[in-house]
């Protein structure tokens, strides 16, 4: 029996004055995968995410989740759905310790958020800067602190835009083996990477944007030789 896909983009349009950042888009999501979201600079990854989590209201199309429609909603009733996301530019609070930037974005009741936190800096191996001042960790040691923000509400689906993005050999691969026990938990992932051997290590699919036109789907080996794929990277 087919199962009906967590997240379905169908269509989906974005403008900006002139420039159309995300192109009559469409993606299809089945639970429990890890994708991958690749294009050039520019290209609409960012704004797809956007239009996805609430951030930004697309101009035509649909966005399903588990079958209902949350284009038009605000981004704190996309988050209460079960979309969890990262950012590009990091935002963490500085001025607030591991531990507490894991507690500010939860509700309900103290303890049993506290013991949640302590258990994901302890899955990321941050375990022991948790009384540090977030704005005191490594650049790195921050994106894994973002990246385990995202799962203290426990999200289905999980929009990482670049989390690989400065982040140390030794720290990228605790990064890498979270991500893939997320899935191994029956989480769908959803990453925009500009690392290639991260993404195509990662992804089962991969989506890729040009223009903000999916110009390409399929497994990495087949991404990898797609002459359109090839000459939006090299060919210009
Ligand atoms: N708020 C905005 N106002 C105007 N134009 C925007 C806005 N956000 C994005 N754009 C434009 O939309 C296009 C897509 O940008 P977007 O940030 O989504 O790309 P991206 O694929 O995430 O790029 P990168 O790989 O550099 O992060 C670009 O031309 C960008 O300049
Ligand atoms: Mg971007």
């Amino acid at each position: 029996m087919q199962t009906r896909p967590i997240l379905e983009v169908s269509g989906v349009t974005k403008r900006f004055g002139g420039v159309t950042a995300v192109n009559r888009c469409s993606l299809s999501l089945a639970r429990g995968k890890i994708y991958g979201l690749i294009g050039p600079n520019g290209s609409g990854k960012t704004t797809l995410f956007n239009c996805i989590t609430g951030l930004e209201r697309r101009d035509e199309g649909e966005v399903r989740f588990k079958g209902g429609r949350i284009d038009g909603l605000k981004p704190h009733q996309v988050a209460r759905r079960g979309i969890g996301r990262t950012f590009q530019i990091i935002r963490v609070f500085p001025e607030l310790t591991a531990l507490e930037n894991l507690l500010v974005v939860t509700q309900g009741p103290f303890e049993a958020a506290r013991r949640r936190a302590e258990e994901l800096l302890r899955f990321v191996t941050l375990d022991r800067l948790q009384n540090e001042y977030a704005g005191n960790l490594s650049y790195g040691q921050q994106k894994l602190l973002e990246f385990v923000r995202v799962l203290m509400t426990d999200p289905e689906l999980i929009l990482l835009d670049e989390p690989a993005a400065g982040v140390n050999p030794t720290l990228l691969n605790e990064l890498l083996a979270a991500i893939t026990g997320l899935r191994d938990q029956g989480k769908t992932i959803l990453i925009v990477e500009h690392d290639m051997k991260v993404v195509m290590g990662l992804s089962e699919t991969i989506f890729v944007l040009d223009y903000g036109e999916k110009i390409a789907e399929g497994p990495p080996g087949v991404i990898q030789a797609d002459a359109r794929v090839i000459e939006a990277y090299f060919g210009r």
